[in-house]
C-alpha cells in the first residue's frame, strides 16, 4: 500500500472542521491515488455496479469515489470520525463524476446495524487491521445485508508484515526495534502505532470470520513485498519476540468475499 500523505487520523485532521484549500487539495490527491488501486485490490471481491453499497470505515472517501466510478446505485460511507466531503467533491470534479446518491455519516457500524437499512454490498478497505472488536464488527454486518448480500474486504499491512507497524521506516522495524526505540525514531507515528493497530494475524481474522458463522466465497493473501529480506531480519526479530512465526511475517494483506448463509 503506498504511503498516504500525512493524514494522521481523521479526527486530528478534522479538528478545525474547516480544511484549508491546501489541505483539501492534499486529501483530494490522496483519494485519487488510493481509489485507483481498488480495481486491483477490491473489485474481484465485490463489484458495486447497480448496487446499494455501504462503505465501512470510508475515511475521506476513496472507496466512495471508486464505487461511484464503478456504477453503484447508492453509497453510504460510515466512519467513527467526522469527515469533510470537500476533498471528495474535488476528486469527483477531477474525474468528471457526478453522483445523485451518496452520504457520509459519522457513525459506528453498531449504530448503522440498528437503523433497519439493508445493502447489497458492504465494502471495507484498509480498516480490518485497525478494528479492535473483529467479531463484533463482523456480526454487526449481518442485519445490514439483504438477500444475495456480500462483504468485500481488503486489509493491508497486517501487523507481522514488513509494513505492519505503519511506521514508513525499515522493513519489520516495529518487530526488531524496542517500543522505546520506535517512539524515539518515529515520534509522529507513535500514537498511531500504539492506539490504531490491532496486531491481528490472518488466523485471528479467520477465527473471527469462523465464529461469526460467515461463509468464505473467496480468500486470498498477499505475499510480503520485502520477503526476500526476512531471513536477514529474523534473528533480530526473534531476539525481541521469540514466538514470532515466519508464516505471519510473510503475509502482508488479506482479501476476501464473505456472506451469511441466509443471504446466499
Ligand atoms: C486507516 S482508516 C482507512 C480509511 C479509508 N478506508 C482509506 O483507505 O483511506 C480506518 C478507518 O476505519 C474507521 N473505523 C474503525 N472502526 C470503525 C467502526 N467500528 N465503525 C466505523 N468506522 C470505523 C476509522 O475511524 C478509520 O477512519
Amino acid at each position: 500500500m503506498p504511503p498516504p500523505p500525512q493524514i494522521q487520523g481523521f479526527a486530528e485532521a478534522e479538528a478545525e472542521r474547516r480544511l484549508s484549500d491546501e489541505k483539501v487539495q492534499e486529501i483530494c490527491e490522496y483519494i485519487l491515488h488510493r481509489e485507483e488501486a481498488l480495481d486491483r485490490d477490491l473489485l474481484r471481491y465485490g463489484d458495486p455496479a447497480g448496487k446499494d453499497v455501504l462503505i465501512f470505515g470510508g475515511g475521506y472517501g476513496n472507496e466512495v469515489l471508486w464505487a461511484m466510478r464503478r456504477g453503484a446505485r447508492s453509497i453510504v460511507s460510515i466512519d467513527l470520525s467526522h469527515v469533510s466531503a470537500a476533498p471528495l467533491k474535488r476528486a469527483m470534479a477531477a474525474r468528471g463524476i457526478d453522483h445523485p446518491s451518496f452520504e457520509f455519516r459519522q457513525e459506528n457500524v453498531h449504530e448503522t446495524a440498528l437503523r433497519g437499512e439493508t445493502y447489497d454490498l458492504i465494502v471495507s478497505n484498509g480498516v480490518f487491521e485497525h478494528v479492535l472488536d473483529l467479531k463484533g464488527v463482523l456480526g454487526a454486518f449481518r442485519p445490514l445485508l439483504r438477500a444475495k448480500g456480500r462483504i468485500a474486504i481488503f486489509a493491508d499491512g497486517l501487523w507481522y508484515s514488513s509494513i505492519g507497524g505503519h511506521l514508513r521506516g525499515e522493513p519489520w522495524e516495529h518487530l526488531w526495534r524496542s517500543p522505546a526505540d520506535v517512539k524515539a525514531a518515529h515520534p509522529d507515528r507513535w500514537d498511531y502505532y500504539c492506539n490504531q493497530l490491532n496486531r491481528m494475524t490472518i488466523v485471528d481474522f479467520l477465527e473471527a470470520v469462523r465464529s461469526t458463522g460467515l461463509l468464505v466465497l473467496q480468500l486470498n493473501t498477499g505475499c510480503d513485498p520485502a520477503l526476500v529480506q526476512l531471513p536477514r531480519r529474523l534473528p533480530a526479530i526473534r531476539e525481541r519476540l521469540d514466538a514470532v512465526s515466519p508464516t505471519d511475517c510473510s503475509i502482508v494483506s488479506i482479501g476476501c468475499e464473505l456472506c451469511f448463509a441466509e443471504h446466499l
